[in-house]
């Protein structure tokens, strides 16, 4: 079953198929988010909560700090909503927060 989300500021809704990130679901639905390792680990897509729950999976502490995952932050890379969810990205300051890594991490 999956869960809506609802991205603001955008104040657009879609659907996240069981399993699938945040991240994956907007890309899915054509939204272009901030990104950047992909694995939890550089906090390029990092964003708020604001209302529901997320699994934050394989979310580093680099990543997403205790601090920032206390105050309802979430790795939209990482994040899986757990219930309906309502997220704010953040904007994207330049085209370096498109990027997508390929590289592998040592
Ligand atoms: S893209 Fe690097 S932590 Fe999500």
């Amino acid at each position: 079953m999956g869960f809506s989300i609802t991205l603001q500021p955008d104040n657009d809704t879609f659907t996240a198929e069981a399993g699938e990130t945040i991240l994956e679901a907007a890309t899915r639905n054509g939204h272009k988010l901030a990104r950047g390792c992909g694995d939890g680990a550089c906090g390029m897509c990092k964003g708020n909560v604001l209302q529901g729950a997320v699994d934050h999976g394989k979310s580093t502490e680099i990543g997403l700090p205790l601090a920032d995952r206390d105050a309802g932050m979430a790795l939209f890379c990482c994040a899986k909503p757990t219930s309906d969810v309502v997220v704010e990205r953040r904007e994207m300051s330049s085209s370096w927060d498109m990027l997508e890594w390929d590289m592998p991490m040592e």
